[in-house]
């Protein structure tokens, strides 16, 4: 054997072995999930190649685990194991072959469960009443932490029955209690954790358990082992078991028929985990069949029943190159991180946001250092983590002095963490507030993305938010690369517009601190914009929910002359915010069901909330039930239908018509 093998191997073993310690010792990593997988199957090709070199120091056919001098040291009655995983689906067919090989059958149903981000614990019971609660450690010898188990959400600590049993688990933190936890730390200046797995391991295992109480951990039951091995003859089955005897089980678990809608299991959830509040690094992919499973047995380190299929990392190390600043529609500055590009949950990310100037010194960055992306439930990453990399030349970030766009002095009010441009006229100010009033949240105008809107405010075409309404369909052709359909549809997407709720048209305004919710909680008092323009600050901070600082800002966005004249100018153009809690209008579509369908000139939503006030029903099929059928252009089936069962369609006139009726 070579020496420099032998040297790598050493090496890598070295490096695991550190990685290890801080990971589940001092619940410190010093390298992401990702990197730590595959430093750990480098060594174990070499140790798979070379399985002589050192035998007592193999890594990879053990169960990686630390346990602390803090608690009593726990032998497991029956062994706790790892998962072999991979990262790709291949490997998942591969694993499929060999089980069905191994058993000799055709084919194989599989339990699909999400791997939960925390750790493993195994409980025990005697005659249903839990004696034991214990970490998985080295698999043989667990931490004994059976008082600290006992504050966690999900564990029974009687079953419904007198049960002799273990019930393995995994303890994690929910997303939102680790941000909550990680907030009121940095408020103290005490640990802040990489992330909610090793918040979970740090709270867990606390010598004060009050803390642990107060760290609201969860727990999800995935696996039980009955005295008599043949009383529960499927996984799946079993999972059902665990929830009757008392315990929480994840509900996501699917029973699938094959390897391949297994595959879909992942594909479906690599997106979808991003919506839950726990965390999820992959999915476990196990054989249903639990007699199947005991023929398969165990490696030294892991089930050969189960694999992991990890998802591509939601976070990743990489460098910061520089940081830009720019500035949102309140004129808040906002840091940028431009980033060594990096592949994060399959894309490539290059830039990433850091929030505010005091995120940059709680992390302490300067440009040089590595940084930790995350990808959370919004699109833009952010970066949530730094180290200073040795021998580095570091950059100190300095905060904003001047605005980057129009160049004015920039203000920092007190209590607040961000920087603002307080110039009125700045030119990507107003920008990023014309982007906002169109997006999706606001006024939802289709296709107004920012390079249409900058090519509207830069030739001077839209400079408030009135201009959107002042445009024909002919002004949109100056605009680079729009042909007749586009200027027709940018067109048509604005009149559209202008039937809008209430509160979406509140959003749209951007006025500071006051985003979606806050619009929602104002229009749940408001019923049109008269009355939130002549409401005073008190009227505003008596809506639950809205403070002094929000109803101030409310206040005086509605006393500044340009604002309403900027409004006024809208609504008579014929944008018509409607109160989504309207009171009923009149009773003239009392009984009555429409369906609609079609291109229409206003939104679909505008029909819907008309009906409503006016007493009637709205369906999305077609039956002999439908009173009326409201048809725009190019309706589709259900205009065919509609006409066979003799319903009366309706066009946009003849609907409008019969609301002035009686
Ligand atoms: S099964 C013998 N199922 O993943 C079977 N493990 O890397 C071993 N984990 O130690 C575990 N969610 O901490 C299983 N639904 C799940 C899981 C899960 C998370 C953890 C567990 C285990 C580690 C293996």
């Amino acid at each position: 054997m070579e020496k420099d093998i032998k040297e790598k191997i050493d090496k890598l073993r070295k490096e695991i072995k550190k990685h290890n310690e801080a990971y589940y010792l001092k619940e410190n990593p010093l390298i992401s999930d990702f990197e730590y997988d595959e430093l750990f199957r480098e060594l174990k090709k070499l140790e798979d190649k070379f399985p002589t070199y050192n035998p007592s120091e193999k890594m990879t056919t053990k169960v990686s685990g630390g346990i602390s001098k803090r608690f009593e040291p726990y032998r497991h009655a029956i062994r706790m194991y790892s998962l072999d995983n991979s990262n790709n689906y291949e490997d998942l067919k591969k694993f499929d072959t060999r089980v069905k090989k191994e058993l000799g059958i055709q084919s194989c149903e599989y339990v699909c469960e999400l791997k939960i981000d925390g750790l493993a614990c195994s409980l025990t019971y005697e005659k249903g009443v839990l004696t034991v609660g214990a970490t998985r450690g080295d698999g043989a010898i667990g931490e004994n932490i059976t008082e600290n188990i006992k504050t966690v959400h999900g564990i029974c600590h009687k079953l419904k029955e007198p049960l002799n049993l273990q019930v393995r688990g995994e303890v994690f933190m929910k997303i939102s209690s680790f941000e909550t936890l990680n907030a009121e730390s940095a408020k103290k200046g005490e640990k802040i954790f990489a992330n909610p797995r090793n918040a979970a391991s740090g709270s867990l295992r606390q010598l004060d358990i009050d803390i642990t109480k107060q760290r609201n951990l969860e727990f999800f039951a995935y696996d039980v082992i009955f005295e008599d091995e043949n009383f529960m003859q499927t996984r799946f089955k079993s999972l059902k078991k665990l929830e009757e005897l008392g315990f929480s089980v994840n509900k996501t678990s699917e029973k699938v028929k094959s390897i391949e809608e297994a595959i879909n299991f992942c594909q479906k959830w690599e997106d979808k985990r991003f919506s839950l509040d726990y965390p999820t690094d992959g999915v476990v992919v196990k054989v249903d069949n639990l007699s199947f499973e005991r023929e398969l047995g165990f490696t030294s380190r892991a089930p050969k029943w189960a694999t992991a299929f990890k998802f591509p990392p939601e976070e990743v190390w990489t460098t910061l190159n520089s940081v830009e600043f720019s500035v949102g529609k309140s004129g808040a500055i906002t840091p940028v991180a431009n980033l060594k590009p990096v592949k994060l949950a399959g894309t490539i990310v290059k830039r990433a946001s850091l929030h505010n100037f005091d995120e940059i010194q709680r992390l302490k960055l300067s440009i040089g250092d590595d940084v930790l992306v995350k990808k959370a439930a919004e699109i833009i990453p952010k970066v949530v983590d730094s180290r200073h990399v040795e021998n580095q030349h570091y950059k100190i970030i300095e905060p904003p002095k001047f605005c980057p766009s129009c160049n004015s002095v920039v203000v920092r009010p007190e209590n607040e963490v961000n920087y603002y441009c307080v110039n009125p006229n700045c030119a990507q100010q107003k920008r990023a507030k014309l982007e906002f009033f169109a997006s999706k949240d606001a006024m939802d105008i289709e296709g107004f993305g920012p390079s249409i809107i900058e090519q509207l405010y830069n030739k001077k075409m839209v400079e408030n938010f009135s201009d959107f309404y002042k445009l024909q369909e002919e002004d949109f052709l100056k605009l680079d690369l729009i042909k007749e359909k586009s200027a027709s549809n940018l067109f048509q997407a604005i009149q559209k517009s202008k039937h809008c709720s209430l509160q979406k048209f509140l959003t749209a305004l951007g006025i500071k601190h006051v985003g979606k919710e806050t619009a929602f909680l104002v229009c749940e008092k408001f019923e049109n914009i008269d009355q939130i323009k002549n409401a005073g600050v008190e009227d505003f901070e008596s809506i639950e929910g809205i403070g002094l600082r929000i109803a101030e800002s409310l206040y005086d966005y509605f006393h500044f002359e340009e604002n309403l004249k900027v409004i006024d100018s809208m609504l008579s153009l014929g944008v018509e915010p409607i109160s989504e809690n309207k009171k009923i209008q009149s009773e003239n579509f009392k009984g009555k069901t429409f369906v609609i369908t079609g291109t229409l000139s206003k939104k679909r939503q505008f029909y819907e909330e008309m009906i409503k006030s006016h007493g009637g029903k709205t369906s999305n099929s077609v039956s002999k039930n439908t009173s009326f059928l409201l048809a725009g252009e190019n309706p589709g089936s259900k205009f065919d239908k509609a006409k066979l069962l003799h319903i009366i369609i309706l066009s946009e006139d003849e609907f409008l018509e019969m609301l002035k009726e009686k």
